[in-house]
C-alpha cells in the first residue's frame, strides 16, 4: 500500500517535471532543413555565404548554413507550435547542456537515406550517422535529467522531424556517373525497394531510442526545381517528367511504410507529410498565391532560370524576395516554407494525415 502510494506519488512528479519543460524537436534530413552543420566540415554543399539568410531575422540578416533567405519550414513549424528556441545544429559547439531542451538539429546539406548519396559533395552528414548523433543527445540528455525523466521527455514532449529522400534521387539514383549514382546498377522498382527497407530500419532505430511522435516528409516535386529544369532546358511551366514519376513512386511506399510502423510499433505515431501535394499546388496557383515567378530561382546564375548554380556572393538576386516560390535552384523560399508549414500545422489529412502538427504535439 504505502509502495504503491509511494510509486504513484513519483510518476505525479515525473511528469510534472517533464511537463514544465517546454516540447520541442528533433531535426533530420537535408539541406531544405539544415540549420548549421554543414558550417562545421569542409563540403561543397555550404550556405554559408551571403546572401543566404538575408531575411533571417534571428541573426541579423547574416547566413547561418540554412539554404533559403530566411527561415526553414523547420524552424516555422517550431514557432507556430510554440517553441521559443530553434533547435541548434549538432555540431555547434554551443549545441550542449540545457540548449538540448531546444530539440537539435541533424540535418545535412546534401545528406540522404543511403550512406552513398551526395558524395558528389565530398562530404555530408547521412541518416545513419544522423541518428548516431542522436544516440549521443540521448545520453547527453539522461545526464542533463535523470534517465526517467529524459525518457518521458523524449516520448511525451519530442515531435522527431525526418526531411529525406530528395538527395537519393536528385544526387545518387540521376548522377550519370557510374562510381557516384546508382542508376546504372538498379531500376525505380529495386531503388525505391532499397531506400525504403533503409529507412524502414533507420525509423526503427529512432523508435529504439525512445522517439514515439514522428513527421516524415514526402519527397516534393524534384523534376520542377530550377535546376533540373535548366539542365533539360524546359520552358517554364513545364517538370521534368521522371525525377516527378519516380518521387510519385517512392511516396506511395513510403506512405505504405508508415501504415505499416503506425500498426506494428506500439505507441508510435508516424504522420505523414504531402509535401509533394503541397509544393505542386503553390506552383500551379503561384499566381493567386501573389507570387510572379514559380521557376525562376530568386538567387543563382546560369540559364533563363538562374538554375543553375547554386547562390553566394557573386549571384544575381531577385527584386522582392517574397514573390519568389524558390529562393535557389533547389530550395523553397521563405514566403513559400510558410505556405506550407502553416498547411502542416493544421491542414487536414489530405496534406499531412493522419493528423496535423498541432494534434501530434497535443497526443
Ligand atoms: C550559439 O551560437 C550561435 C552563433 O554564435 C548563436 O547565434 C546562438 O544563439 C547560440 N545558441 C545558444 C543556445 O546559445
Ligand atoms: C552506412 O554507414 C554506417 C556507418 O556510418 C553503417 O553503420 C551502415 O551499416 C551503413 N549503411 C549501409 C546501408 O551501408
Ligand atoms: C547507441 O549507442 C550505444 C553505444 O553507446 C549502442 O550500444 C546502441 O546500439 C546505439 N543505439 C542505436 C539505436 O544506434
Amino acid at each position: 500500500m504505502i509502495l504503491a502510494l509511494f510509486f504513484i506519488l513519483s510518476l505525479v512528479s515525473l511528469s510534472k517535471a517533464v511537463d514544465t519543460l517546454e516540447g520541442t524537436t528533433f531535426i533530420f534530413g537535408d539541406s531544405l532543413v539544415d540549420a548549421g552543420n554543414n558550417n562545421y566540415f569542409s563540403t561543397l554543399s555550404k550556405a554559408d555565404t551571403r546572401p543566404n539568410g538575408i531575411d533571417f531575422k534571428a541573426s541579423g540578416g547574416k547566413p547561418t548554413g540554412r539554404f533559403t533567405n530566411g527561415r526553414t519550414i523547420a524552424d516555422i513549424v517550431a514557432e507556430e507550435l510554440g517553441q521559443s528556441h530553434y533547435a541548434g545544429p549538432f555540431l555547434a559547439p554551443n549545441t550542449t547542456g540545457k540548449a538540448l531542451l531546444n530539440g537539435v538539429n541533424y540535418a545535412s546539406g546534401g545528406g540522404g537515406i543511403m550512406n552513398e548519396t551526395g558524395k558528389i559533395f565530398v562530404n555530408r552528414l547521412s541518416m545513419d550517422i544522423q541518428i548516431d548523433y542522436f544516440n549521443i543527445t540521448r545520453k547527453q540528455l539522461n545526464e542533463l535529467l535523470d534517465s526517467s525523466t529524459a525518457r518521458e521527455f523524449i516520448m511525451r514532449k519530442s515531435i522527431f522531424s525526418i526531411t529525406v529522400g530528395a538527395n537519393d534521387f536528385l544526387n545518387n539514383y540521376f548522377v550519370p556517373v557510374v562510381s557516384i549514382g546508382q542508376r546504372v546498377s538498379e531500376n525505380p522498382d529495386v531503388f525505391i525497394n532499397h531506400l525504403i527497407t533503409t529507412l524502414k530500419g533507420q525509423l526503427i532505430r529512432l523508435y529504439n531510442l525512445d522517439a514515439r511522435k514522428f513527421l516524415i516528409a514526402n519527397v516534393g516535386p524534384i523534376g520542377c526545381i530550377p535546376y533540373q529544369k535548366s539542365l533539360n532546358k524546359l520552358r517554364e511551366d513545364q517538370c521534368v517528367e521522371l525525377p516527378n514519376k519516380v518521387a510519385v513512386q517512392y511516396n506511395a511506399r513510403l506512405k505504405d511504410l508508415l501504415t505499416e510502423l503506425n500498426e506494428n510499433l506500439p505507441e508510435a505515431t508516424f504522420v505523414l507529410a504531402n509535401v509533394y501535394d503541397l509544393v505542386s499546388e503553390v506552383i500551379t496557383n503561384y499566381k493567386k498565391l501573389g507570387f510572379k515567378s514559380a521557376s525562376k530561382a530568386c538567387c543563382g546564375n546560369g540559364g533563363k532560370l538562374q538554375g543553375i548554380l547554386p547562390c553566394g556572393p557573386t549571384s544575381s538576386m531577385c527584386a522582392d524576395r517574397t514573390k519568389y516560390v524558390f529562393w535557389d535552384n533547389y530550395h523553397p523560399s521563405e514566403a513559400a516554407n510558410l505556405i506550407i508549414a502553416k498547411q502542416l500545422i493544421d491542414g487536414n489529412t489530405r496534406v499531412i494525415s493522419p493528423m496535423n502538427l498541432r494534434q501530434l504535439r497535443d497526443l
